[in-house]
């Protein structure tokens, strides 16, 4: 058996082979991370992907991040290390649901978080990320309604930073919910002097217990940036091996230790190998699907 280091090896000699790169999410395991060319936000995920040269982009992360590089560089071969890694969050709205709400509301634009489904993009006017999600619906200030689907606690939370009333869906994350206001008071208890940051996936009243809400590339910022020597971190814990990476003289408590997301912890180091080994598994998007969804990845790319 390949011990970690040998595997290691072994994918940078394959990414050079086939001329790829390894994009990883902020809540990858360490050991990925490491031999991730980039590690970033779904926002910059997206990003790189739409910027990249390489000719194979593996992505380190759940479906939609690698169906997002795949709408964005369709010429290229996108892989995903496991098939199941699944965001229970995007599997909350279909498209059909996403169509019936479009008849019960014909004048709404309708924002979708990236976290959906390919299918689900298509039926959407504009993306967004919880890093520009504000700044998406504020692009919209000539429109009446607006639908913002699936996430109901970014909903709430970009309904307030950008004062529109937003359409919700009841969709929301299992990680970020299971982190309650207790969790947070009991943290804050036992390190009196530590800052809160939250990701905005988190249920409004933890929100409010936050001195910063971001997304998690956002949040790896304010650590760097802030003062604080102490931070107490609302969000899925894998993402406190990055924090602790950049900031060796802060200290970092996890709000709650039940916030890790199964999805993003089916890919590991061995399967990421494989993947390259084998060019597997490839994500594949119907052509008429991708054009569609694009469109809405790309007027999300526009906004500054
Ligand atoms: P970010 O875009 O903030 O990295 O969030 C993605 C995500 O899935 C949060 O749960
Ligand atoms: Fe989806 Fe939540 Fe996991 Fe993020 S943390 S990928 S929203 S289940």
């Amino acid at each position: 058996m390949l011990n970690k280091e040998e595997i290691k090896e072994r994918i940078i000699r394959l990414k050079k082979k086939h001329s790829a790169i390894i994009i990883a999410h902020n809540y990858q395991h360490s050991d990925i991370q490491e031999v991730a060319d980039f590690v970033g936000d779904s926002l910059e995920i997206s990003q790189k992907a739409a910027q990249t040269d390489a000719e194979v982009i593996v992505v380190c992360g759940v479906r939609f991040m690698a169906e997002s590089a795949s709408i964005l560089s369709p010429h290229k071969k996108v892989l995903i290390p496991d098939k199941d890694a699944d965001c229970p969050l995007a599997d909350m709205i279909t498209p059909e649901e996403l169509k019936r709400m479009k008849e019960r509301y014909p004048q709404a634009v309708v924002v979708c978080y990236v976290n959906t489904s390919a299918d689900v993009k298509a039926e959407s006017d504009i993306c967004c990320t919880s890093a520009n999600a504000d700044k998406v619906v504020e692009s919209l200030r000539d429109k009446s309604e607006i639908i913002f689907v699936p996430d109901k606690h970014l909903a709430h939370y970009v309904s307030l930073k950008t004062k529109r009333k937003l359409i919700d869906w009841n969709g929301y994350c299992p990680v970020h919910i299971a982190i309650t206001p207790e969790d947070v008071l009991k943290r804050k208890k036992e390190h009196p002097q530590a800052k809160v940051i939250v990701h905005p996936e988190c249920v409004g009243k933890v929100i409010e217990l936050a001195d910063g809400v971001f997304s998690t590339s956002g949040l790896a910022k304010y650590a760097r940036e802030s003062d604080a020597q102490e931070i107490i971190v609302g969000t899925e814990n894998g993402f406190l091996y990055r924090l602790e990476k950049e900031n060796p003289e802060k200290r970092f408590y996890p709000a709650s230790e039940l916030a890790i997301c199964p999805g993003m912890k089916k890919i590991t180091l061995s399967k990421v190998l494989w993947s390259l080994e084998n060019m597997q598994y490839e994500v594949k998007i119907p052509q008429e699907i991708v054009q569609r969804a694009k469109q809405a990845v790309d007027r999300m790319l526009e906004i500054r």
